[in-house]
């Protein structure tokens, strides 16, 4: 309700390269898949809030046949509330835009995670063709002269400014849902005066911390002649005006009403399903596979927690959960086998007979199948060596009602700047990692419920509800001022 008070019968177009609904076409008929990704974890129940256009990147479109063709679906399929657009894409322009600029070099470029970034012309000119794309898309969907588009994450740098030279009127909120370097890392980008011109088409420019915004600003300082004025955290570049703000992202937080299936119920049905004993400690890693998500330095501190305290050996296993994620790529290939290779030299280590200290399952989980082992684990881990925000953290602390469990975290994660009650760690620092991944098992009661109790009302108040809101209210005000000043000129 608040956010259609925020909108005041505004139209919403909505831009992201995944879409919300995955829907392929198999042997018994059409399914339809949720794909794992933070971005979508989010933006969907605020679509789903305020309706509107999707405009997405169809899933599989280098093989038409195997997807549901139509372009436009009502979604979601059991309510449908709001319109999913999708725009296909050729093989050639999968590869350059998504698998190429974006994910082989703006994503390391992004993160700092000693993944040298790929820079391809070949890339960069599917990426800006593909925003143009997509972009006329935009134009094509808006019914009115001056939509709210919100524009979601790093595959789409170029949009804003398309947009902003077709709809002047539009107020454009993008949000750049990875971190933004520091200007030395982000200018080895042979486009990146380019990249952020592009940033600067947007109304806001929205990202997860404030530390995100203070690189941004200081890289349009160091590459544009730009206006910048830090007080307000205002750009002028070319006569407008962008504001930059962070946002932090959230997620939805579960209805009072949702029934949930009971903790004793997970812990017993999920220790069984793995084979564990009754009272054998679960800690849980939930990630896409993906070599920023600090995997091995996770299982580097569990073998160095083995090594340290023996009597754990048969009683403390971790589950990781590792969705396939960008598998044609070389540096995704040769991750995968890497954890593939440690898991297995860490289990022949400490394994015996039935026991492994390291249950790897390398394959997809729907949403219902990971809140149950939210629920049944002791202690959740995310070790990213550097991540926008991490929702893992903020899911397991959503799906913790009992208010038990300990959350392990990076510290270059943003979640780390709002939850300050997990055990924060360096995940570079394995044996700082191994000490709180035991400070976290042997965790009294008391202490557990304190820190949990604290971090769920933080969540449950900073919901992604508030995230959208904020965005969309300075967004209203600034639409507001805009008029008054049109009405003086
Ligand atoms: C990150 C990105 C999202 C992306 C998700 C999954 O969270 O910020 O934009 O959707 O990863 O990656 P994928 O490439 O599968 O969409």
């Amino acid at each position: 309700v608040l956010l259609r008070e925020e909108l005041a019968g505004d139209e919403v177009l909505v831009v992201s390269n995944r879409e919300p609904y995955i829907h392929a076409q198999t042997a018994t008929g059409l399914q339809v898949n949720r794909p794992a990704s933070g971005l979508v974890t989010a933006v969907e129940p605020v679509m789903r809030a305020c309706s509107g256009t999707w405009i997405a990147h169809g899933s599989g479109s280098g093989d038409r046949a195997a997807v549901d063709r139509n372009d436009r679906v009502k979604v979601p399929p059991a309510r449908p509330s709001y319109t999913l657009r999708r725009v296909w894409l050729t093989k050639e322009e999968e590869q350059g835009f998504y698998y190429g600029f974006a994910n082989e070099g703006l994503w390391p470029l992004c993160h700092i995670a000693h993944v040298r970034p790929v820079f391809r012309s070949t890339d960069w000119e599917k990426y800006v063709e593909v925003n143009q794309r997509f972009a006329d898309a935009v134009v094509q969907e808006a019914r009115t002269d001056d939509p709210v588009v919100l524009v979601q994450d790093y595959h789409f740098a170029l949009l804003p400014r398309m947009v902003r030279e077709a709809l002047p009127k539009a107020t454009i909120i993008t949000f750049w849902h990875i971190p933004w370097p520091n200007p030395e890392s982000f200018g080895i980008c042979p486009w990146r005066e380019e990249i952020i011109e592009g940033l600067l088409g947007s109304t806001i420019l929205g990202f997860h911390t404030s530390y995100h915004c203070k690189n941004f600003l200081e890289t349009v300082d160091r590459y544009l002649e730009a206006r910048i004025e830090h007080d307000t955290s205002t750009i002028s570049y070319g006569g407008k005006l962008t504001q930059v703000e962070s946002y932090p992202i959230s997620i939805a937080w579960p209805d009072a009403d949702q029934a949930q299936p009971d903790i004793v119920t997970c812990r017993q049905q999920v220790r069984q399903e793995l084979a564990l004993p009754e009272n054998h400690l679960l800690g849980l890693g939930v990630d896409r596979l993906d070599y920023t998500k600090g995997i091995i330095e996770r299982f580097q501190a569990v073998e160095r927690m083995l090594e340290q305290y023996p009597n754990l050996v048969g009683k403390f296993s971790l589950l990781q959960i590792a969705a396939p994620s960008r598998s044609s790529l070389d540096e995704y290939q040769n991750f995968e086998a890497r954890v593939r290779n440690l898991a297995q030299r860490i289990n022949k280590r400490f394994g015996s007979g039935v026991y492994a200290p390291i249950l790897l399952r390398v394959e997809h989980h729907n949403a219902e199948q990971v809140n149950r082992l939210y629920r049944a684990a002791d202690v959740c881990v995310v070790t990213s060596l550097h991540d926008g925000m991490n929702l893992v953290a903020k899911e397991f602390i959503a799906a913790r009602d009992d208010e038990r469990g300990v959350l392990v975290l990076s510290q270059f994660t943003g979640a780390a700047r709002e939850l300050h009650e997990a055990l924060i760690v360096n995940p570079y620092h394995i044996e700082q990692s191994a000490d709180a991944l035991y400070r976290a098992l042997t965790m009294p009661e008391i202490e557990q419920r304190e820190r949990m109790r604290s971090m769920r009302s933080l969540v449950k108040d900073f919901n992604v509800y508030r995230w959208a809101g904020r965005m969309l209210l300075d967004a209203a005000r600034l639409r507001q001022r805009e008029r008054i000043m049109t009405k003086i000129r």
